[in-house]
């Protein structure tokens, strides 16, 4: 099942960190890119936003941040760079503690949180020239080659030149994207970057993505639609009301949450007294169906009770429970609904 190496958990460095008790400073791990202990945001309303999450996204990842609308995801992602104050709790970002290390650390660090403020008559080239000579630390002698390489990496070389106001929706994120890479970066942090997109200018923003990751960049992408982000991570957090619910590899999401056992028969009641009676939980009676947790059970065992009570079996399954489903049992909605 899962090896040791896959555990994405904070449990690792809290290890590390011998002789520190319950000391909440980070020791740097090198093998996160980004790594928060109980880091919380209450806002002045009293509003706890960011409920003491303990976030670890392995360096080289492609970390889905995700959860419903309202759940803390930009709250997390401000804090994470440094644009508000965290109420409590400590993190680090490629290995410098915040918000000490927060020049060296954001300089490795490209981000999208609102859409910058784009020219709509000025091209795609002009846009990010504008947005390069804002950046001060940046040299004004290598700046076309830097907008050069920063359309090429979105792939807008060839409409560089093109009116902003002229862009597809997609172009117009990818451009966005291309301000977080005028720089060589080790970490993109994305806020919602397919919200609003079209299908197309999602598989774009996707493909793009993907680009960046395989360049060797660790990303880390927030959505509240699992289905924009999910072909694309290789580890996903869930939030849920400020609270982290799930961290880990996508696979080890896929394989978590209970097996259901489904019978298909022209005797539901019977059938669903018979799980009942063998202890299963959560049974439902759909028509011609019932389902039930398999808890520990073999489905050849419940196969055999049921003919042996008489239950004419016509068919019986052990579903696998779609992404999409785990979603819904742990953020508590179904995860595609608009705010
Ligand atoms: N500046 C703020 N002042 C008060 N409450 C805020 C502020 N920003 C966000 N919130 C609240 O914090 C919660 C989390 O918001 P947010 O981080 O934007 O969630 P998400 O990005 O997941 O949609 C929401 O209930 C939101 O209303
Ligand atoms: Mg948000």
């Amino acid at each position: 099942m899962q090896s040791p190496e896959d555990e994405v958990s904070f449990g690792r460095s809290a290890d590390a960190d011998t002789g520190q008790g319950d000391d909440a400073t980070l020791t740097f791990d090198p093998g996160y890119a980004l790594a928060t202990r109980g880091l919380s945001k209450r806002f002045r309303n009293g509003q706890l936003a960011v409920d003491t999450l303990d976030l670890a996204v392995p360096a080289g990842s492609v970390y889905g941040f995700l959860g419903p609308n309202g759940s803390g995801k930009t709250t997390t992602i401000r804090m994470l760079l440094g644009l508000i104050q965290p109420t409590a709790g400590s993190h680090q970002m490629l290995g410098f503690p915040m918000p000490e290390g927060q020049i060296e650390a954001l300089a490795r660090v490209g981000s999208l949180v609102e859409g910058p403020a784009f020219y709509p008559q000025l091209s795609g080239r002009g846009n990010l020239a504008r947005l390069d000579a804002a950046d001060r630390t940046a040299s004004p002698a290598t700046a076309p080659a830097r907008i050069e390489r920063a359309l090429d990496r979105v792939g807008l070389l060839a409409a560089a030149d093109k009116k902003y106001k002229a862009y597809s929706l997609g172009m117009k994120q990818r451009l966005a994207i291309a301000t977080s890479l005028l720089r060589p970066r080790e970490l993109v942090i994305l806020d919602e970057p397919t919200n609003g997109l079209d299908p197309q200018g999602t598989r774009e923003v996707r493909s793009l993505i993907r680009r960046i990751a395989a360049d060797g960049a660790t990303v880390f992408v927030s959505s509240h639609l699992l289905a924009e982000v999910e072909q694309i991570c290789t580890h996903v957090g869930v939030m849920r009301s400020g609270r982290l619910v799930f961290s880990g590899p996508l696979s080890q999401l896929r394989g978590s949450g209970t097996s259901r056992v489904m019978v298909r028969t022209s005797q539901p009641e019977l059938a669903a007294k018979v799980l009942n009676d063998l202890g299963l939980a959560e049974i439902r009676q759909e028509g011609q169906e019932v389902t039930a947790d398999l808890g520990t059970l073999q489905p050849e065992f419940i196969c055999e009770r049921l003919v042996y009570a008489g239950v004419p079996v016509a068919g019986l399954d052990t579903p696998k429970r779609s992404l999409e489903d785990e979603f819904v049992e742990l953020t508590g909605e179904g995860f595609d609904v608009e705010q």
